[in-house]
């Protein structure tokens, strides 16, 4: 490692990938029925409220996945024999840590690449994991893993390496867009040596799942409207956020989670930097997120194709969510 730091950070963001925004918010806001990507969430309040939202009593998918975490450590290590672990999306990579940490402790792991599209949640969990792995590279990646995989650097020769989206994130796209993304995530992985790491939220009843998306609190109404925020903020525009009612339904025939925005009266609204201006209707619903709950049909068919093989699935004691690790079919 003789003239690279241990720990860096690799940033692809350029001026003109700011503009990511801009053309998110002129496709989704002038479309029949209005939508915005949920990647855009997360700058740092939304990444804050995001950790709020995985303790709240309601949200289980973080409880669930941490379970798995806490009891399969061993046995996932074992299986994929990770000397490199690259998590896409990472945020504060809290449940990721109990891996890493089982890495570490069989001295098997190498490098961490924590990948997310906000800066300083990747520069913290540099910070983090540079002090608590001392004998690993520590390599962040701040891009967006639907266009810059190819800032991951190449995996080290000989050396296993395990690629893992947590968190249920993958059912933050819809099917097409999902297999895309899986997809191009498998092109990550080298046949017979690497593996991925898939968190997914399973089908369950539906008063749990709407309740974890409408929470006593209002953290997750909190959370939804900080994306018109980010769109005042970064785009100069003039949403009277507050205007906007939370909404979150179950959708049984899609068997996803809706989030939306509704309109509680009649808004005009001005996009300054691109420029833009947006009429919405009184009740108008504007879509922030899908979050797709998967049976095990749907992830193996989602997985296949990818041109990946499921090998193996863990469930949390209340079977409410799934860790699985597949491989490129050979
Ligand atoms: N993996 C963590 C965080 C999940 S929240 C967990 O399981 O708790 C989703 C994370 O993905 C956020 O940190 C967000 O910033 C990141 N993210 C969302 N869309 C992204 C994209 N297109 N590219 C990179 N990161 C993205
Ligand atoms: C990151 N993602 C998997 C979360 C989810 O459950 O779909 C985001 C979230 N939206 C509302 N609450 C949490």
């Amino acid at each position: 490692m003789s003239g690279v730091e241990r720990v860096r950070v690799i940033c692809p963001l350029n001026d003109g990938d700011e503009r990511t925004l801009a053309d998110d918010v002129l496709d989704g806001l002038t479309r029949p029925f209005k939508e915005l990507s949920p990647k855009h969430f997360y700058d740092e309040v939304g990444g804050e409220l995001f950790d709020q939202i995985c303790d709240l009593p309601e949200y289980y998918p973080t409880r669930a996945e941490r379970s798995i975490f806490e009891t399969r450590a061993e046995e996932i290590v074992a299986a994929s024999q990770m000397a490199e672990l690259v998590e896409l999306g990472s945020g504060t990579a809290a449940k990721t840590m109990i891996l890493i940490d089982q890495a570490a402790a069989t001295g098997t792991l190498k490098r961490y690449v924590p990948f997310d599209v906000t800066e300083a949640m990747v520069r913290r969990c540099c910070e983090i994991c540079g002090d608590r792995f001392e004998d690993a590279e520590i390599i962040g990646v701040v891009g967006d893993f639907e266009r810059h995989l190819d800032y991951i650097p190449a995996p080290i020769d000989g050396e296993p390496r395990l690629v893992a989206l947590l968190g249920g994130t993958i059912g933050n796209f819809v099917p097409g867009s999902r297999r895309q993304l899986l997809r191009s995530i498998a092109s990550l992985l080298r046949p017979g040596i690497d593996h991925l790491l898939l968190g997914t939220d399973l089908v369950k009843d539906v008063a749990t799942i709407e309740a974890a998306y409408n929470d006593s609190a209002g953290v997750t109404a909190a959370f939804n409207r900080n994306v018109l925020n980010v769109i005042n903020r970064d785009l100069d525009a003039d949403f009277d956020v507050e205007a906007f009612e939370h909404v979150a339904f179950y959708d049984r025939g899609r068997e996803w989670i809706e989030m939306r925005l509704r309109a509680s009266r009649a808004m005009h609204v001005k996009i300054n930097a691109i420029p833009l201006e947006v009429d919405f209707a009184s009740g108008e619903e504007l879509r922030t997120e899908v979050s797709a709950k998967f049976t095990p049909q749907r992830l193996a068919d989602d997985l296949c194709a990818a041109g990946l093989t499921l090998e193996k699935t863990w469930t949390d004691s209340e079977g409410q969510f799934a860790l699985s690790l597949s491989s490129p079919t050979l």
